[in-house]
């Protein structure tokens, strides 16, 4: 279509409710062929035969990490071993880490819908692109590349880390596409300030930001400070990687779903009821069409909700407000990082770093933040912001303010709250 975008991307609603129907139909069937999955269909009553209609998917089980832990190493996989061309895994902080695999087709579509991710972004052909998601079993990075690749671009594999040779490569490799996580890109930015480079002046004209949540606010401060344009981009390993859903750079109104791959519902946390579009809830993903893991109703612990297209038509995600999992719930009050951010953002000579300190105060918990001075700040800017946090997000907390570099700088993904409270 013109612009290069894909024919599907503007298709009609009936045309890619077609299409996924026809693939759910194939995708379901390949799943029950897994023992985990079919166990679970039969447990349940279901049958791939009962599946006629889009809405009839609500009728089958959830696949959770549980599973996939279950099945550790290669249970889940929906054909024979030698077929699968690639492994990637989730770092598994707890037990098992969650394993998954690719056919060859499945690499081939992942750099397909990483290119289309990218060209939404406002990337084109012959642009430089420094990827800096860590390479390895994360999907980042790899994830990221070959999309670049397919799509024409020069690619920078840089990984992450070495944040002073970072901002080099930016420089004399002239990268006006960065891929990277948000926090990370503070990091690049303080660099910046530390080798006396001007980040306006830089040749980054679109960041790529996605692996953890991030705000509006954190976009303004991105896009003030290096004048580009900063796009959302969102994945999980157990449904692909990078590339399930991107932000449009014309409209920047939350991440177009890429349906043709894969089909998004959102459901009740605690029942696992579907709700209307419009409602907020845990997003759940079916693939379309993965060959070597099929998931069928994967729960993905994100909170968001769908909303119809703008820039595309197909259904949009507002931006991830964060993790179940992620969520505090502090005297009964539920708060999320992201509301954190927002209000240290919002404080004039704080610096964008902060962490959640989870503490036991004799039997109540509480929460500390940390937040530092931005360079050159005086003394007792954070001031207002207990105040904010308690106004705005509804709970009391101390605030605790450090000097310059007195936060711990995220790597990759950030590490927005800590447990102190042991037990
Ligand atoms: O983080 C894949 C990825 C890499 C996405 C690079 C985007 C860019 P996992 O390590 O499996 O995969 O972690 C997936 O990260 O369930 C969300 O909780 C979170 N996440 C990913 N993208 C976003 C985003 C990669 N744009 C988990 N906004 C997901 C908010 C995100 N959270």
């Amino acid at each position: 279509m013109g612009q290069g975008l894909d024919a599907i991307e503007t298709a009609s609603r009936d045309e890619i409710e077609a299409l996924q129907l026809e693939r759910l139909k194939a995708t379901v069937a390949r799943a029950y062929g897994v023992p985990t999955y079919r166990a679970k269909c039969e447990a349940a009553g279901v049958h791939p035969d009962d599946l006629r209609d889009l809405s009839d998917l609500s009728r089958f089980p959830f696949t959770t990490k549980a599973d996939l832990r279950g099945a550790y190493p290669f249970g889940m996989f929906a054909v024979p071993r030698a077929q699968v061309a690639r492994i990637h895994a989730s770092s598994g902080t707890t037990g098992q880490p969650t394993v998954v695999g690719y056919t060859k087709g499945d690499v081939d579509r992942w750099a397909g819908l990483v290119a289309r991710s990218l060209h939404a972004a406002g990337t084109r052909a012959g642009d430089v692109v420094h990827v800096a998601y860590g390479y390895g079993l994360f999907t980042g990075g790899l994830g990221a590349h070959y999309g670049a690749e397919r799509l024409g671009c020069t690619v920078v594999p840089v990984s992450g880390g070495m944040t002073e040779r970072q901002v080099r490569l930016i420089e004399d490799f002239g990268a006006s596409t960065i891929m990277v996580t948000p926090s990370y890109m503070l990091n690049l930015l303080e660099e910046y300030a530390r080798q006396g480079r001007d980040p306006a002046a830089s040749p980054l004209k679109v960041g790529v930001f996605g692996a953890e949540p991030w705000t509006e606010a954190m976009r303004a401060e991105v896009e003030g400070a290096f004048g580009m344009d900063a796009v959302d981009i969102y994945g999980l390993s157990e449904v692909m990687g990078p590339g399930v859903a991107q932000e449009c750079v014309e409209t920047k109104d939350g991440l177009h779903v890429w349906e043709d791959h894969f089909l998004p519902e959102v459901v009740d946390p605690e029942t696992g009821a579907p709700l209307p579009d419009g409602t907020r809830g845990e997003l759940v993903f079916t693939t379309l069409t993965k060959e070597a893991m099929p998931v069928v109703r994967y729960r993905t612990r994100d909170l968001t909700r769908l909303l119809p297209g703008t820039a595309r038509t197909m259904r949009r995600m507002e931006k991830v407000t964060g993790r179940s999992d992620d969520m505090i719930i502090l005297r009964g009050v539920n708060v999320f990082p992201t509301q954190i951010e927002e209000q240290v953002l919002a404080v004039a000579g704080l610096a964008p770093h902060f962490q959640i300190e989870l503490v036991r105060e004799g039997r109540m918990d509480a929460m500390r933040v940390l937040v530092e001075r931005a360079p050159g700040a005086s003394a007792g800017v954070e001031a207002p912001l207990a105040g904010r946090i308690k106004e705005v997000v509804g709970v009391s907390c101390v605030v605790e303010c450090r000097d310059p570099g007195g936060v711990e700088r995220s790597q990759g993904k950030a590490r927005r709250v800590v447990d102190l409270r042991g037990g």
